[in-house]
């Protein structure tokens, strides 16, 4: 192994020591090195997904067929009834690609369901579910002819608790992430629809996602143009942390990945061979294709050569108010091919990476038609009944004859039960479950129903809940539960006297709810929330319209304030030791049955038994470990905008642990109307097979990277039970401590294996948790392979990440 700080400037980078900003020096990180030619796919099963090789014999056979401009079309986003979409060739009866946003529903679609955010799914931590709802999403995809599901959503990650997207995602963790991008897409990919792990890579803001200038010219943006912030990070940070999950996603057998807006090491993500050529299609044996990010695609040729498949939107009215966007492809990359500046065998990859998930899916035949009306884009698109691109798809049978398809079927059903399982109750002093309560308030404006109209798109929110937060992964709702209605159908139901006050403003004005509510209610429910949206970081992490303030507020003339959040992430919550909050449920983005869901918890229908995926610290200075705030020192310099991730591995918990610093409320986290016990003692069986752990074989190209990283190595066993009164579901984690020989500035303990089990009161279930060599390893920046080192391996198994409950260790 060899030590972190010997090593010098390497691929992504040096590696000084992982630890603190102090030994971080800028320029090591800002360059990234070419890695040429662009890799050909070559037909290898994914683990997750098998028949890469026939489905490839059928797109070589496709392309055979295929004059230059027609494969180009396959490039180039065009014209169409989508957000985005591949045209039809009607000459060789190709009906066109239809792709969708994504991540949690068909994003402008009407009679569509709007599932439970990324984040509310992490926070289940159920595997089950993460699968259940890719495959319903698949569904409803498919059925309203969309090919394509943009998502799921592995970056950003979560490095700062600020990042507006982060909901989207799953877990700063990158171990539960990865367990949610490999289930939503098997999940999705089953129903024959293609998933798109996006956004590739370490995208971790949106504070300047963009060069200046891109999405408000007609022009292509120039070098004069302000860049897009950069993200400085060094390579075995980047391994461990942001292709983790990517990796996860590849082996599952995605179909595309997108690629993300700013740039990594200086080199835009859209045009960097490194990590697109180099660390995704070699390293990680990557057979699918690489689409852009919308306005994206920052060059022709150099993007093509350095590993990029499709450039979307492509050459179209992106908006109204826009003009013509020039497509760095289409036209140009047929004249590229001609003039010899692009080899044909290059774009001929291209076309053969975009036709072999579509014939593996089986896409070429019987796939439904493209709902005609989903929802904005036919018109913002301009794609009108006269226009010649509605003809081109008409004509290819593209289109379906009927219009707003509904889709739901059943699926309500799982985004309520889903929805209850992403909730995490942090605080109950029995409080919760209510029973038949005699009199409650329902108070604060998260409560109430959505105000601004269905469609939560890009607009900012209103008083009202927030089902799910904003910008390209928000949803269209056909229906939303209200917390307050579903509370009052409950109260009707027993008999429950129901006040409620849903203005935050008379909420935080003196008297306070002493005034207006009256009898003095058993229980005060209050809902507080946080917006978080695409385009636009969190400005803090302070509760929205003064959410803090109402919660003291109502805690002052209340001596049993139960508190619901409702937001995309971590907040600050300075009431939560307050006497008189006797219980709080963090909510997350539940999706469009937030109201029953609620009243599932609260009422004690459905055990509480979501965890924390994120750390909830004291304050919000706590998290500045990973601040979004970028050294702009001139802002004329146009290469000003970059982010040096000096933390490295240390983000969220690995932050807290490796410092020592106590938090309210730790990774892992979550209570339940019942309790559970972890046998003190676990078994450690090394398995059969894992002789060799010293160094792993060179690489090979299999999807997911190495095959031999994917190995089971260990199985490790405890035995947990239910010492309570209710069923519920405990979620047994293990964390794997490293040897010293890791090295300075590896994470004190990390999340290896976990599980949900249901125990009946008093049930007690044998757990199983296995152990890959990739779970051993560190990412060796010298010999550019996973190692695992050598010493004492700390196990740890618990209730959270500071409820351990049982450690042992083995030694290799
Ligand atoms: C931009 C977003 O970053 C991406 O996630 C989305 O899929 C595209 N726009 C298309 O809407």
């Amino acid at each position: 192994m060899a030590p972190l700080k010997t090593v010098a400037a390497l691929l992504l980078g040096a590696v000084a020591s992982v630890e603190g900003a102090q030994d971080w020096d800028h320029s090591l990180f800002t360059t990234s090195p070419p890695v040429y030619p662009s890799p050909n796919m070559t037909g290898v099963d994914a683990a997750g997904l098998a028949g890469w090789s026939a489905a490839l014999e059928k797109a070589e056979a496709f392309l055979a067929k295929l004059t230059l401009e027609e494969k180009v079309v396959f490039t180039t986003g065009a014209p169409g009834p989508c957000v985005g979409n591949i045209a039809p060739i009607p000459r060789v009866g190709f009906k066109g690609l239809c792709l969708q946003d994504g991540p949690l529903s068909i994003r402008q679609a009407t009679y569509a369901s709007v599932f439970p955010a990324g984040l509310s799914t992490a926070a289940s931590w159920d595997r089950e579910l993460m699968h259940l709802r890719g495959k319903y999403l698949g569904e409803e995809f498919r059925g309203k002819g969309s090919q394509i599901y943009l998502g799921p959503v592995a970056g950003p990650l979560g490095r700062s608790a600020l990042a507006g997207r982060n909901w989207e995602g799953f877990s700063p963790d990158p171990y539960l992430t990865g367990v949610a991008m490999e289930e939503t897409i098997i999940g999705v990919q089953s129903t024959g629809v293609q998933a798109v792990a996006k956004h590739w890579i370490a995208y971790e803001q949106e504070t300047q996602r963009n060069p200046e200038g891109t999405f408000d010219a007609d022009t292509i943006p120039s070098v004069d143009q302000v860049q897009s912030v950069s993200s400085n990070v060094e390579d075995r940070t980047m391994h461990e942390l942001y292709v983790w999950p990517f990796a996860n996603a590849v082996r599952a057998g995605v179909s595309s990945v997108m690629s993300a807006y700013q740039r990594i090491n200086g080199s835009y993500a859209g045009q960097n061979s490194k990590t697109l050529n180099g660390i995704l299609k070699t390293e990680l044996g990557f057979e699918g294709y690489v689409m852009s990010d919308w306005m994206g695609t920052h060059g022709g040729v150099a993007s093509v050569e350095a590993g990029l498949d499709q450039t979307m939107p492509g050459a179209w009215n992106w908006e109204p108010h826009f003009d013509d966007v020039p497509s760095w492809y289409g036209g140009n990359l047929t004249t590229a091919v001609q003039n010899g500046t692009v080899a044909e065998s290059r774009l001929d990859d291209m076309v053969k990476r975009v036709l072999t998930p579509y014939f593996l899916l089986g896409q070429d035949e019987g796939f439904p038609g493209v709902d005609p009306s989903s929802g904005i884009y036919p018109a913002n698109n301009n794609f009108e009944p006269e226009s010649d691109w509605y003809d081109l798809w008409s004509s290819a049978g593209a289109l379906n004859s009927e219009s707003n398809v509904d889709v739901r079927a059943n699926h309500s059903k799982l985004i309520r039960e889903l929805g209850a399982a992403g909730m995490v109750l942090i605080k109950n002093n029995g409080a919760l479950p209510l029973s038949k309560p005699k009199d409650i308030a329902v108070l604060g404006n998260a409560a109430g129903d959505v105000e601004n109209g269905l469609f939560y798109r890009d607009v900012n929110y209103a008083p009202g809940v927030l089902p799910v937060g904003g910008g390209s992964g928000t949803g269209r709702f056909e229906n939303v539960v209200a917390p307050l209605e579903a509370i009052k159908a409950r109260a009707k139901a027993d008999g429950t006297h129901v006040q409620y006050i849903l203005n935050n403003t008379r909420l935080i004005t003196s008297g306070g709810i002493g005034q207006m509510i009256a009898p003095q209610p058993e229980a005060c429910l209050v809902f507080v929330k946080a917006w978080a949206s695409e385009g636009a970081d969190r400005e803090s992490l302070e509760l929205d319209q003064n959410g803090n303030e109402v919660v003291e507020n109502v805690a002052q003339n209340c001596s049993n304030t139960i508190v619901i959040t409702n937001s995309g992430g971590q907040n600050v919550i300075p009431w939560h030791s307050h006497p008189n909050v006797t219980a709080i449920l963090l909510a997350h983005f539940p999706g469009e049955e937030f109201g029953n869901s609620v009243v599932d918890i609260l009422y004690g229908d459905v055990n509480p038994s979501g965890r924390l995926p994120y750390t909830l610290a004291e304050k919000e200075s706590d998290y500045y470990f990973a601040n979004i705030t970028s050294s702009v020192s001139n802002p004329n310099d146009t290469n000003a905008w970059q982010s040096d991730f000096t933390e490295r591995l240390l983000i969220d918990y690995r932050h807290f642990d490796y410092y020592n610093l106590s938090v309210p409320y730790e990774f892992g986290f979550g209570l339940s109307y019942t309790n559970y016990s972890l046998s003190d003692s676990i078994t450690i069986k090394p398995v059969s097979n894992s002789s060799s752990l010293a160094g792993v074989p060179a690489p090979s190209n299999a999807p997911g990277g190495n095959p031999a990283i994917w190995e089971e190595v260990y199985k490790v066993t405890a035995t947990v039970k239910n010492t309570g009164a209710v069923t519920g579901k405990a979620v047994p984690q293990l964390y794997i401590q490293l040897p010293a020989s890791a090295g300075e500035g590896t994470p004190v303990k990390q999340l290896r294996s976990f599980d949900k089990v249901e125990l009946t009161p008093g049930e007690e279930k044998t757990v199983t948790f296995t152990l890959t060599r990739r779970d051993l390893s560190i990412w060796d920046v010298v010999s550019q392979e996973w190692s695992v080192p050598t010493g004492t391996f700390g196990v740890h198994v618990g209730l959270s990440s500071r409820d351990i409950k049982a450690k042992s260790s083995f030694t290799i």
